[in-house]
């Protein structure tokens, strides 16, 4: 009998041995350039930090959400591995969609977008040259749902009649259903600047430099812990017009033309974008933090 504990032990010793050996968490990229908005969550956040103006330091607590739901409702902060830009001290932030995500009376959409507090149509995020920071990753208990149209960040005109930079996934509506697994980061004319697949697993992180001196847009991505390499660009763009930042879901309905007013939306929706790393820093003298 002991014979076969002794052989147990050594079994289980020699798997131990076998197994590889346990990986050194990586650590945190540094942020090299001066941050304009920094929207990344202190660990220990309380989700009612997020409510009011009296305590929400980081994002616009009124901004752009159902009508009857607070962004303590909305948003969840997942405990997994942070992303590359968030490190130890700061946390992920999950955006979620559910029926009630409907914002003024615009019945087509349901979205719910972050706004960096301090962001102005005409401030510092819309002139000169600045870098928007953001990872991304899925939560398979709150899937998307790709047959859809999603914007999952984007800065949006002063006067809102276009979206100069646009980060999207799903189904676009008008275009083929080929790439709805993808992300695609679109110009103001939905021409595409840069596409990549959705990965389930691991953080994707983006890096967008707007160059509004010299209408150009350049694309840095990386998956996981890994450093941001250059991808597309410097492109020709047309950033004119001002405006802000949104960081968040905004998922169109299908089968309208009326796509802010009408349309399908199907019903008891559970979804949930997880983001990390969200700031936007000054790229003056080519500085990105990669
Ligand atoms: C996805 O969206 C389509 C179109 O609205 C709908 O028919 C389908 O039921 C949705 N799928 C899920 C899993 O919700």
């Amino acid at each position: 009998m002991y014979h076969h504990i002794i052989a147990a032990v050594l079994l289980t010793a020699g798997s131990a041995f076998a197994a590889p050996a346990p990986q050194q968490a990586a650590p945190p990229a540094e942020v090299k350039c001066p941050i304009v908005f920094d929207g990344r969550v202190p660990v220990g956040t309380e989700p009612t930090f997020f409510d009011s103006y009296a305590t929400n330091t980081i994002f616009n607590p009124d901004y752009v959400k159902g009508n009857d739901l607070k962004w303590s409702q909305i948003l969840k902060f997942p405990s997994e591995e942070a992303s590359r830009f968030d490190g130890a001290d700061y946390t992920s932030v999950e955006v979620t969609l559910s029926d009630k995500s409907i914002f003024q009376k615009q019945n087509g959409f349901r979205r719910a977008g972050l706004q960096f507090l301090k962001d102005s149509p005409d401030g510092p995020g819309t002139i000169g040259v600045k870098t928007l920071h953001f990872s991304v990753k899925q939560d398979p208990t709150r899937p998307l749902n790709l047959t859809h149209e999603y914007l999952n960040v984007w800065h949006e005109a002063a006067d809102y009649s276009s979206n100069q930079i646009q980060f999207q996934t799903g189904q676009l509506i008008g275009k083929s259903a080929a790439d709805k697994n993808k992300f695609k980061i679109l110009d103001r004319n939905g021409r595409s600047l840069y596409s990549v697949d959705i990965d389930q697993k691991n953080w994707q992180n983006f890096a967008i430099k707007l160059d509004y001196d010299k209408n150009q847009v350049q694309i840095y991505y990386s998956v996981g812990q890994a450093p941001l390499k250059s991808v597309a660009g410097p492109t020709s763009v047309n950033l004119a017009g001002g405006g802000q930042f949104q960081i968040g879901m905004l998922k169109k309905p299908t089968g309208t033309s009326d796509v802010v007013n009408s349309g399908y939306q199907s019903k008891n929706l559970n979804e949930g974008q997880v983001y990390g790393g969200i700031f936007l820093e000054d790229s003056a003298g080519s500085c990105v933090s990669l």
